[in-house]
């Protein structure tokens, strides 16, 4: 493992963050996450997913922290990047899925690259419908994919993995 590459390095040191400081993300940040989301590769790149910033004091906070059990997180982040998929766009309901994976991964590597700390929210999905209204969104056009709680990290995060040859169906 090289670990003087800065791409593997950000890979390995990433762990979620559930916890934040005070201290607002900048715009120029946040520019620089959803820039990274938006070079995401998507199948026949369809680009589906789209983007809403919300800042820790838009009243919406409020509303959507109640979708979820894990909204003290939701009312923790300083600025929560919600991701969905535009039914607009969609080619294949799987591969846009996927797209919208690889598209948040992204954001959240460049998140830790650039100091700060994200956890992705997938619970919430689950209250699609009121998610959806809390954030006054129709829910014939947007599925809500992920909330990405984002700020600067007031905690480690420490997670584990199993190891590599648990993963594998060969030996290689
Ligand atoms: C699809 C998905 C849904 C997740 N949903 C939640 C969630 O609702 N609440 C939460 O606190 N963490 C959530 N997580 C974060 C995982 O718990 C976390 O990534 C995992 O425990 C590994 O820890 P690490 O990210 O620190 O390496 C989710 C992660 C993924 C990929």
């Amino acid at each position: 493992m090289n670990k003087k590459n800065p791409v593997l390095e950000t890979i390995f040191e990433r762990r979620s963050i559930r916890k934040f400081t005070d201290n607002p993300v900048s715009t120029e940040n946040l520019t620089a996450i959803l820039e990274a989301g938006r070079w995401a590769p998507s199948g026949l790149n369809n680009q589906p997913y789209r983007f809403l910033v919300l800042h820790d004091d838009d009243p919406r906070v409020e509303a959507l922290s109640e979708c979820t059990k894990y909204g003290h997180i939701v009312k923790a982040a300083k600025a929560l990047i919600c991701v969905f998929l535009d039914r607009e766009k969609t080619y294949s309901v799987m591969k846009d899925h996927q797209g919208a994976g690889a598209c948040t991964q992204n954001m959240m590597l460049a998140a830790h690259s650039l100091g700060l700390g994200t956890v992705w929210l997938g619970e919430i999905v689950n209250q699609q419908n009121q998610a959806l209204a809390a954030l006054n969104l129709p829910a014939d056009r947007y599925e809500l994919q992920v909330v990405l709680a984002t700020g600067h990290p007031d905690q480690q995060g420490s997670s584990k993995r199993n190891e590599l040859s648990e993963y594998m169906l060969e030996d290689f």
